[in-house]
């Protein structure tokens, strides 16, 4: 199905450094999936291997049907997987709006791209007022909503946001999450959701998994998972 991926017992090493030792998850279409772990846990690392910066060493990763393992990131991207990276990594010395066309370098109609620019200008009012500025001058949580949106642009089914909350003051942390459901139900595009703020993660997915030690520890409905005591108390600090 359209936006739906599997990703089947992966193990990815980076040298001597076994990161991830069998992971498998599973994402619907139009589900938001969470995945939660400490720092080393293999998050960044699952979310590598599915855009192809990284080659699992055994495993299968599957979207609508196709295979990726073997293909590269723009293949990948071109496919409807779209990644906005750990550290809202945005090109700080070209405007917010060339930030914006750059993720949309694989769409080749400009009207097309020209549309996408002000679906996102909608989406990110913020950064409509603020599209000629640099983007390395921007607020961290302006630069969290430039690169979800500069993702966005490639016009993904699928949407990996690695870590988007992080740093971020409470208030905006509450309106990129806003942002989060919008684009799920508006769009109908599948989420996986990569944080280390398990409480924000569990309120706002569909299904979540815990990774622990490049392993997939536990896994359920988000409200199932923050009731249960382990995770309450390995996550939740309750
Ligand atoms: N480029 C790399 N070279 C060597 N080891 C790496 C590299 N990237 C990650 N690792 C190691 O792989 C393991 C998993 O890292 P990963 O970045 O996937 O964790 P994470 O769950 O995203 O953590 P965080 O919450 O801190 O971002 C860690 O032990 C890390 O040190
Ligand atoms: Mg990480």
């Amino acid at each position: 199905m359209s936006g739906s991926l599997q990703v089947r017992d992966i193990h990815l090493d980076y040298g001597a450094r076994k990161a991830l030792h069998g992971v498998t998850v599973d994402v619907a279409a139009g589900q938001i999936v969470a995945l939660v772990g400490s720092n080393g846990a293999g998050k960044t690392s699952t979310l590598r291997a599915i855009i192809g910066l990284r080659q699992p060493s055994r495993g299968e990763i599957a979207f609508a049907g196709t295979r990726l393992e073997r293909l590269t990131p723009p293949d990948i991207v071109r496919l409807g997987i779209a990644l906005s990276p750990e550290g809202r990594r945005v090109f700080p010395r070209i405007t917010v709006h060339d930030n914006l066309l750059l993720g949309g370098y694989l769409v080749r109609d400009r009207a097309v791209l020209q549309a996408g620019v002000e679906r996102m200008f909608a989406l990110f009012p913020r950064l409509r007022e603020r599209r000629r500025q640099l983007a390395g001058s921007l607020s961290g949580g302006e630069q969290q909503m430039l690169a979800i949106a500069r993702a966005l642009m490639a016009q993904p089914k699928l949407l990996l946001l690695d870590e988007p909350s992080l740093g971020l003051a409470p208030i905006m942390v509450q309106e990129i999450s806003r942002m989060i459901l919008a684009i799920n139900r508006e769009q109908g595009l599948s989420i996986m959701l990569v944080e280390q703020n398990a409480n924000l993660a569990l309120r706002l997915c569909h299904h979540a998994y815990v990774l622990e030690n490049g392993k997939v520890a536990l896994s359920g409905p988000g409200g199932e998972l923050a009731k249960s005591d382990y995770v309450q108390r390995a996550y939740l600090g309750v």
